[in-house]
């Protein structure tokens, strides 16, 4: 291969099919992972093996170059003929190097799609059914912590209005409950394929910390709260955060007629008077689009969902206008996706693996970061 690589130009060239050659196995390797619990594990061991080798010998093709390009410099007559080659060969030396830095990242590649064989016939429950002992401690103990957060993040208290209306006041839901509902919906959601960009919605968001937490999951999320107060301090709240891609706003759930622009919506028991509530209950469910997320994690709902034309999938998630034999499927399609909540990132260079790392996540799955020392 080497033999023909006279210069930089042949270099960039071998570069080229290197690269292509890769981008192929790749996309091979990613339309067998998003197949899922029907992914042919001998076809990705071959495909996987095939890239060892080119990782392999592009190693080979880089220190072969390398080592050509040092008898070239020493061969030169004086400085400035090795000032000229390094000139010449300036972008070659560059790009051939900074492909090997893309090729290195194929071990945690390897690892992720490793990790998608062994559990594709396997399946996740979306609620842990027998929570440990620890668990349930330490979730508790930083629950408590959320609350007072929660009371210091939002000193308001409801207002005449509010209660006349028949609102709750700034209740939270316990962090931990919040955190379960949310990674259930989220697999819901990876399992329906609706994946960019995903739009999470709070009816009743208080002072914020529910939206600025859905964050983490989701690609927009928002919240609106009945009392402008509330508002203010979750405005305040998601500013100081500088989280743009979130927002809260003044609506009243009763009337208010965005609920279809959305994948997920949230509501815990914003009101008080049962008969406003159900009223709220159907305008959400006429409002969305068929199969939008349903969190609703309270006792009325439990008993009113199928009624409202909603199936449960687990726990306190349903789906909006989904027959229960549907939303049984939905669980068990959501079972099968992984459990990592992909950290929203900041846009990166795209790179060879970009379409497998984005198919992997997309599955639930997400690579090994490697841990900070302090
Ligand atoms: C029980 S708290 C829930 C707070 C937060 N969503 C959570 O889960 O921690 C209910 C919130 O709903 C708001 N709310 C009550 N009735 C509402 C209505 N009709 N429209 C919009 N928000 C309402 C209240 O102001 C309050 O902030």
């Amino acid at each position: 291969m080497l033999d023909r690589v006279k210069g930089p130009h042949d270099a960039l060239a071998e570069l080229q099919v290197f690269r292509e050659t890769l981008r192929t196995h790749v996309a091979e390797v990613t339309k067998e992972i998003v197949l899922r619990d029907k992914m042919n594990q001998k076809a990705v061991e071959t495909l996987c093996a095939r890239i060892d080798l080119v990782v392999r010998d592009y190693s080979g093709f880089l220190r072969r170059l390398n080592t050509l390009r040092g008898a070239e410099e020493a061969e030169a007559q004086d400085r400035d003929a090795v000032v000229d080659l390094r000139r010449e060969w300036g972008i070659a030396h560059a790009r051939t190097n900074l492909f090997q830095v893309e090729l290195n990242q194929w071990s945690l590649m390897k690892a992720l799609v490793a990790k998608q064989v062994a559990s594709r016939k396997k399946r996740v429950p979306l609620y842990e059914a027998r929570p440990s002992g620890l668990g349930v401690a330490q979730s508790s103990a930083s629950d408590d912590v959320f609350d007072w957060v929660h009371a210091i993040l939002n000193p308001e208290s409801q207002s005449d209005d509010a209660f006349q209306s028949g609102c709750f006041p700034d209740i939270a839901l316990p962090n931990s409950r919040f955190h379960e509902h949310l990674h259930a919906g989220y697999r819901v959601v990876l399992a329906q394929g609706r994946t960019q960009p995903m739009r999470f919605l709070d009816v009743g968001c208080g002072g914020g910390l529910k939206v600025l937490s859905a964050r983490r999951y989701f690609t927009r999320s928002e919240g609106l709260d009945y009392q402008d107060s509330y508002v203010d301090t979750a405005r305040s709240l998601l500013e100081r955060a500088k989280a743009d891609d979130a927002k809260a706003f003044q609506a009243d759930a009763l009337t208010f007629d965005g609920y279809g622009d959305y994948d997920v919506i949230y509501f815990y028991r914003p009101i008080r008077d049962d008969q406003k509530l159900v009223e709220m209950e159907q305008r959400i469910v006429e409002l969305v689009r068929p199969g939008t997320v349903l969190i609703a994690p309270y006792v009325g709902f439990e008993a009113r969902f199928a009624g409202l034309g909603c199936g449960r999938v687990a726990g306190s998630v349903y789906l909006a206008k989904t027959s229960q034999k549907d939303a049984d499927r939905w669980r068990r399609k959501a079972e099968q996706t992984g459990v990592a909540v992909v950290h929203a990132e900041d846009e990166r260079v795209a790179t060879i693996w970009t379409p497998l790392l984005e198919a992997s996540r997309n599955s639930g799955y997400d690579v090994e970061r490697f841990k900070p020392l302090i």
